[in-house]
């Protein structure tokens, strides 16, 4: 089967569910699923019933799509996404990308924990998604193009959409919130990276790192969408403190900023 196919029958399968047409992608990570939970009459479906949807399997990450109305917007949250550590191919990890495109949804906002680069930054920290390197030399977008789903070569310069970078720098000061911004750069993982990887990425200008969202940039670019990206500084990277990483920091941090996360993107929504 092509992907043209699947996506058509993953697209058909979730239309004839929803009872509202989604206009707006969200990509939530690690330990910020809470977000779904604030859809109002949610239409939950679990990734499982999904035709080719493959299923998540890492803790934080519930594995569900929930469709409804936030702040006045229809939205389609990814309660939990796909990792290329997990094992799954870059053009099944961004997959969903390609089924919301379909559905009608022109921007997406996706969100993941990081580890924090930029020593000016602290845990907890939200930073807004300004552009990105690919540590992980491959990406979605190798083999047979589709015409219909778009160029053969995609223009990376404006991936992050700059209107809604603006946007969400006024959100920030408008709530009195603390925002940076930076540079994300992404690892497959599933390790964490070692202190001398740590040391080039800040050399080369990134300011986090993470194991997700950049695969799913690209197909949204690919297809025409606008994408903001918002990443929560779970831990400095490594190296930086004298203290070992681990995923139950990174949830401790995120369950720390949660209610901040969740007020922010809600205000985002209401202006764009
Ligand atoms: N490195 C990579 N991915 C991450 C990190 C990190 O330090 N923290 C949260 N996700």
């Amino acid at each position: 089967m092509t992907l043209i196919e699947k996506i058509e029958q993953t697209t058909s399968y979730i239309q004839e569910i929803l009872r509202e047409k989604p206009k707006v992608g969200l990509i939530l990570g690690s330990g910020l699923g809470v977000l779904a939970d604030e859809i109002n009459s949610p239409q939950i479906i679990p990734y499982n019933e999904i035709p080719h949807f493959p299923i998540s399997t890492i803790e934080g990450h519930a594995g569900e799509l929930v469709c409804g109305e936030l702040k006045g917007k229809q939205v389609l949250a990814m309660k939990g996404r796909f990792h290329y550590y997990e094992g799954y191919s870059m053009e099944e990890v961004s997959f969903p990308v390609r089924v919301m495109k379909a559905l009608g949804i022109n921007t997406v906002i996706v969100t993941n924990a990081a580890g924090g680069v930029n020593t000016e930054f602290d845990p907890g920290d939200l930073m807004i998604i300004e552009d990105h390197i690919n540590f992980a030399f491959s990406n979605p977008l190798i083999g047979k193009n589709y015409n219909e789903l778009g160029e053969r070569f995609t223009d990376m310069s404006n991936a992050y959409d700059k209107g809604l970078i603006r946007i969400a720098e006024e959100v920030a000061k408008l709530i009195r919130m603390k925002v940076r911004k930076g540079t994300y750069t992404f690892f497959t993982g599933p390790m964490y990276e070692t202190p001398a990887e740590i040391r080039l990425v800040k050399f080369i200008g990134g300011d986090a790192v993470g194991m997700s969202t950049v695969p799913e940039v690209m197909v949204a670019v690919h297809s025409g969408m606008k994408v903001l990206g918002i990443s929560c500084i779970s831990n400095m990277a490594a190296g930086i403190l004298n203290q070992p990483l681990s995923h139950d920091e990174v949830i401790e941090t995120t369950q720390m900023v949660k209610t901040q996360f969740i007020s922010y993107i809600k205000q985002i929504l209401l202006k764009i």
